[in-house]
């Protein structure tokens, strides 16, 4: 099939790539010129495992190409995948103006049938929003052209994308005549495995499974947040009640790990987007805006340690942090919560050496503005005479660090631990002060 993705983003080249690699010939459209000048060469814009090798393999068979030619792209798929950017605006609600610009330019430019699929995550409604854009163009043109519009919400976990892509759990296709389910069908059916996973439904369906979705696994992480913060005062160990919930298949084990708080592109965006929406409707989510603001103090958990042992005036005092992606394996910064934990050190007089394995260029970036930062190539050294460790991100490589290395960098033997890394009694036996979430 020959499919056109707007918006060669992280969502987009995710998907423009793994349906390549299914044997169809996919354009990749973006307005920046540097980013298709990078892809071009056969790099990378982003970092996510697996993802380098199947653009440069997809681009040498010929399936993937890169353009900033929007004329040229719309001509090229007869499906047009609209993947830009939604950024929150100022009340929370998603920002449109890029799916609807690209909606615009789809309409300006087709000539035969187009299926339109939105795979922006997007508020209920915008679907209708997409298609009025599009008859409102072609009507100007005078142009009398068929298309199909379609919500289909992409579940990508970063550093997971491609298998999530290539393996999906489900797909869910918000359709709603019989020309775009079929075409939907024929796409994806490729990436069935063993039964069924194409879920059809209405398009407001489709929009709203999405950010339910996410809202859902952000209550459970603010949920287990706020449990094991009241775990601490009883006197109880929070990953013992996890296994005992996580035991019960209704509650299952997945996302109910307490940490330093939920990060990243999609949780705080969605959720935000989500409460709005209650709001705007007449429904407010009261569970759901109590999730946001649980996961807003959780993200200072770290620092309210830090103050309980070292008091409110950090003056003279040095941290160092190791993690500062919002999750591992990835340079992701967006909504990372070493950001905000950063921060708040720094304007209580502390100074701040942070390691992370690939986010420490990104997070240089964004935490430009803050004085009294210094990022360390080692992990171990990023210790050196600080006054505790501080654990944002669970990176595979601090799972079993030489605790007798940290001990002697350190000023004095303080860990405190954002995501639960170690068993407590074993870290206590060799001597350090080990403060945890929720034990
Ligand atoms: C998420 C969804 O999982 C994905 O389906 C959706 O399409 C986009 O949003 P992602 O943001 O890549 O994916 O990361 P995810 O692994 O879900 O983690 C999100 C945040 O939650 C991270 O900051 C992580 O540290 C935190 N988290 C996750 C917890 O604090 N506890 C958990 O148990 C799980």
């Amino acid at each position: 099939m020959k499919i056109t993705v707007i918006g060669s983003g992280y969502v987009g080249l995710v998907t423009g790539t793994c349906l390549a690699e299914m044997g169809n010939q996919v354009c990749c459209l973006d307005v920046d010129p540097a980013k298709i000048a990078i892809l071009r060469q056969g790099g990378i814009p982003i970092y996510e495992p697996g993802l380098d090798e199947m653009v440069k393999r997809n681009v040498a068979a010929g399936r993937l190409s890169f353009t900033t030619d929007v004329a040229e792209s719309v001509a090229f798929g007869d499906i047009q995948f609209i993947a830009v950017g939604t950024p929150p605006d100022e009340d929370g609600s998603a920002d449109l103006q890029y799916v609807l610009a690209a909606a615009r330019n789809i309409a300006e430019h087709m000539d035969d049938y187009k299926v339109v699929v939105d795979k922006s995550t997007v508020p209920v409604g915008t679907a209708d929003k997409v298609r009025d854009t599009i008859a409102a163009t072609l009507a100007r043109r005078g142009a009398d052209i068929p298309f199909s519009v379609v919500s289909n919400p992409e579940f990508l976990k970063e550093g997971a994308a491609i298998e999530d892509f290539m393996k999906p759990d489900r797909v869910v296709v918000g359709a709603e005549d019989e020309r775009a389910i079929d075409v939907m069908r024929r796409l994806y059916s490729p990436f069935q495995r063993n039964h069924d996973r194409i879920l059809f439904m209405d398009v407001r369906s489709a929009e709203l499974t999405k950010y339910a979705a996410n809202a859902m696994l952000a209550t459970r992480i603010s949920f287990m947040n706020e449990l094991a913060n009241l775990a601490e005062t009883l006197g109880a160990d929070i990953e013992l009640v996890r296994r005992g919930i996580g035991s019960d298949p209704r509650i299952g084990y997945h996302f109910l790990y307490p940490g330093a708080g939920y990060g990243g592109s999609c949780f705080p965006k969605d959720v935000k987007a989500l409460v709005s929406i209650g709001k705007e409707n007449g429904h407010p989510l009261r569970v759901l805006a109590a999730v946001e603001a649980a996961n807003d103090a959780q993200k200072l958990r770290l620092v309210d340690k830090v103050v309980a042992r070292f008091g409110e005036d950090l003056s003279g005092r040095r941290f160092t942090i190791w993690g500062l992606a919002f999750k591992p394996n990835t340079d992701d910064m967006r909504e990372a919560s070493s950001r905000v934990i950063i921060r708040e050190l720094v304007r209580r007089g502390a100074s701040v050496a942070a390691f992370d394995p690939v986010a420490s260029h990104e997070a240089s970036r964004v935490l430009e503005d803050v004085a009294g930062v210094d990022f360390a190539e080692d992990m171990m050294d990023a210790l050196d005479g600080a006054d505790a460790l501080l654990i944002v991100t669970e990176w595979k490589q601090f799972r079993s660090p030489d605790f007798e290395q940290i001990r002697a960098r350190l000023k004095a033997p303080v860990i405190i631990d954002g995501r639960n890394m170690y068993d407590p009694a074993w870290v206590r036996g060799l001597g350090f002060d080990y403060l945890a979430i929720g034990r």
